[in-house]
């Protein structure tokens, strides 16, 4: 990874306002490095080596941003779409400029737990398929859930187009006419969860993600709502997705 970056870059990602305006910062000679004024917003420096100041306040930098969000049904889980709003345009103004992007997806009219990041490494390691990060979801169903259709989520669902699952957990927790279940799945195919439950001839009339990993969608959270991830939460997570690699290679 690289170490260095532009001062533009850095300050834009630090909540400084856009590129333009800390052209307007530096060309006014408010923005120092190591203790000299710097006269060019697109000068290279290592924000964790050196000192940046900004009229005459020391940059705590961070280079990198971890949200929790519950995702709110209605909204899509990209960075930008013409049609509908984004997980990203939900976020408030100060995350605005840091490239943040959803890791995986949800669908639109899924909620809950979505990590929002712009660690690119970590991402990419929550999301490999090598890694059988599992996912618990809530479901309410449309039908009765039965004894047989854990079985067959024990064994793998074969898919409307030929596709064999991973072994999934399911959980009963109330049946009737409908029912409401938990799943946990070790993989994450396109509607992997509905077409799991279309493959035994039900429906999932809603679905809620609400652990990835060791990370459990905060209760406080409402539909909406999003927080910065806790250092606990980051440090585990990162260790369950790197120690996994180590079982994986094993
Ligand atoms: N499975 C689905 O079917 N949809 C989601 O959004 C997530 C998992």
């Amino acid at each position: 990874m690289r170490e260095t970056q532009r001062v533009d870059k850095i300050l834009s990602n630090s909540g400084f306002g856009t590129r333009r305006e800390i052209k307007q910062l530096v060309k006014s000679g408010q923005v120092k490095v190591d203790g000299e004024v710097i006269d060019d917003s697109g000068m290279h420096v290592d924000p964790k080596k050196s000192q940046i100041e900004i009229s005459g306040q020391k940059l705590n930098y961070r280079q990198y941003i971890y949200i929790m969000m519950n995702k709110p049904a209605g909204v899509i889980s990209a960075t930008f779409d013409d049609r509908h709003e984004t997980v990203i345009d939900i976020l408030s103004e100060e995350y605005k400029c840091f490239d943040l992007f959803p890791v995986g997806r949800l669908d639109i009219d899924t909620e809950g737990l979505l990590l929002i990041t712009n660690d690119g490494q970590l991402a990419h390691e929550i999301l490999s398929p090598k890694k059988y990060v599992p996912k618990r979801y809530f479901a309410f169903i449309e039908g009765e859930v039965t004894q047989e259709d854990v079985k067959r989520f024990e064994e793998g669902v074969i898919l409307e187009d030929g596709y064999k699952t991973l072994p999934a957990e399911l959980y009963i927790l109330d049946r009737d006419v409908n029912s409401s279940v938990d799943v946990v799945i070790y993989e994450g195919k396109f509607h992997q969860v509905k077409r799991m439950f279309e493959a035994v001839g039900k429906k999932v009339k809603f679905l809620k993600r609400v652990t990835m990993g060791n990370l459990v969608l905060d209760k406080d959270l409402a539909p909406g709502e999003f927080r910065e991830l806790t250092q606990d939460e980051l440090s585990n997570l990162i260790n369950e997705v790197r120690s996994q690699k180590e079982n994986n290679l094993n």
